[in-house]
């Protein structure tokens, strides 16, 4: 997700991956395939896992479905039954429409198996044996497969979700770029049904990102390793703990407690989390926390005054959080500018089409209140 690739990187060097790249919304790495399962299996901040089958350039359409044609798509279809799902990405010239880009390696496909084998392997965009993905920039054709299947930040635990949720690519994201690995108290004050909360607890007990994904899409490939994904699950299994520091989870609404509840059900160590319904503004502080605050931006959520609000948010966080630090993620940067506390980092995040900033804020006390800079706009 665009604003995550850092961290994204960051997942792939802690899984040994080679010759790292980052690219727009992506990067580019190498590895084998227990570390092709891994990246479905774990990495938090991975939306697909793609391995590119070929490149081309092109300059027609006649010419962008001949290159297509030159793949021997016969190696994934092994039998009659296997169904399969393109997605297109186009910049270019040569198809104003991804559409149509999508119906001509269709029909590639299609065309080749039924001239080499007599059958048409069938479209299933709901639960395709094999996905694969065309990407054409400008003259640059490149053809991938899906390893994942569905988007990865459909984790499966998601039962319920309360107003704006977030996403649970977005939310690890945040937590990975926070630096909080589990060992500091955590706080979800504004939790909604949960996805930072949820996400906290699996960061902190190494409960795989993909735990409750059913199949994945690399377990339909012809060249597919049942033993080597055994062994990859078996080791993250060792490496589940219970966390050290503790988490807790609050919101004002009682329905959105309620779906928190629902969405850890199946989660390993969710008696540690402790829930409650509360008010933020009335909340009594902690120190030495980590506190992710995502309050409503008065998009989704409708505020009477957002500008009060966030106001209010930051004279709490200036009055009661001292000792402790504070992330907000917002998608309203002119209530923003009103918060009345100075961000020591921000980052630009896509969260579901909305542009956000995420905020950190360092909340000093005591000698170090010197350093504990308000904003000029703010009413102290
Ligand atoms: C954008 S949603 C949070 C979504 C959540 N991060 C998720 O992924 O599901 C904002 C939440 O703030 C809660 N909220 C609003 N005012 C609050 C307050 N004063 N104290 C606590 N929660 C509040 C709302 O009930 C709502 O659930």
């Amino acid at each position: 997700m665009a604003g995550l690739e850092a961290v994204l990187a960051e997942e792939a060097e802690q899984l040994n991956l080679t010759n790292i790249q980052p690219i727009t919304r992506g990067i580019t790495c190498e590895g084998n395939w227990a570390q092709l399962y891994k990246c479905n299996y774990l990495m938090r901040t991975a939306i697909r896992v793609l391995v590119p089958l070929a490149e081309f350039t092109i300059k027609t359409q006649d010419e962008y479905y001949e290159a297509l044609r030159t793949i021997n798509w016969s190696h994934y279809f092994t039998n009659q039954k296997t169904t399969f799902a393109i997605g297109a990405t186009v910049f270019s010239e040569i198809f104003t429409n991804s559409q149509f880009a999508t119906y001509r390696c269709k029909d590639a496909i299609v065309d080749q198996l039924m001239d080499k084998h007599g059958y048409r392997p069938n479209v299933n965009l709901e639960k395709p044996h094999l996905v694969f993905q065309v990407h054409l920039s400008g003259e640059k054709l490149s053809v991938l497969i899906d390893s994942s299947g569905k988007s990865l930040h459909l984790r499966n635990y998601k039962e319920r979700a309360y107003k704006a949720p977030l996403n649970e690519v977005m939310a690890a994201g945040i937590i990975k770029l926070s630096g909080w690995d589990g060992t500091q108290d955590f706080y979800d004050p504004m939790c909604g049904s949960g996805t930072f909360t949820t996400e906290a607890l699996m960061v902190a007990a190494n409960l795989p990102a993909g735990q409750f994904i059913e199949r994945f899409s690399f377990q339909n490939w012809p060249d597919y390793h049942p033993e080597i994904w055994q062994s990859v699950k078996e080791s993250a299994q060792a490496y589940i703990k219970s966390p050290e520091g503790n988490l807790y989870a609050s919101d004002i609404n009682d329905y959105a407690v309620r779906d928190l509840k629902k969405n850890l059900q199946k989660h390993k160590f969710r008696d540690l989390v402790n829930i409650k319904k509360a008010d933020f503004l009335e909340s009594t502080g902690k120190k030495n926390g980590v506190v992710f605050l995502n309050p409503p931006y008065d998009k989704r959520i409708k505020m009477r005054n957002i500008t009060n609000f966030y106001r209010d948010i930051a004279d709490k966080l200036k009055r009661d959080w001292q000792g402790s630090e504070a992330w907000v993620i917002s998608g309203n940067a002119q209530a923003m500018k009103n918060f009345g506390l100075k961000p020591t980092q921000k980052h630009t995040l896509d969260n579901g089409g909305i542009s956000s900033k995420l905020y950190k804020f360092e909340l000093y006390g005591g000698s170090k209140k010197a350093k504990y800079q308000s904003n000029p706009r703010s009413r102290d």
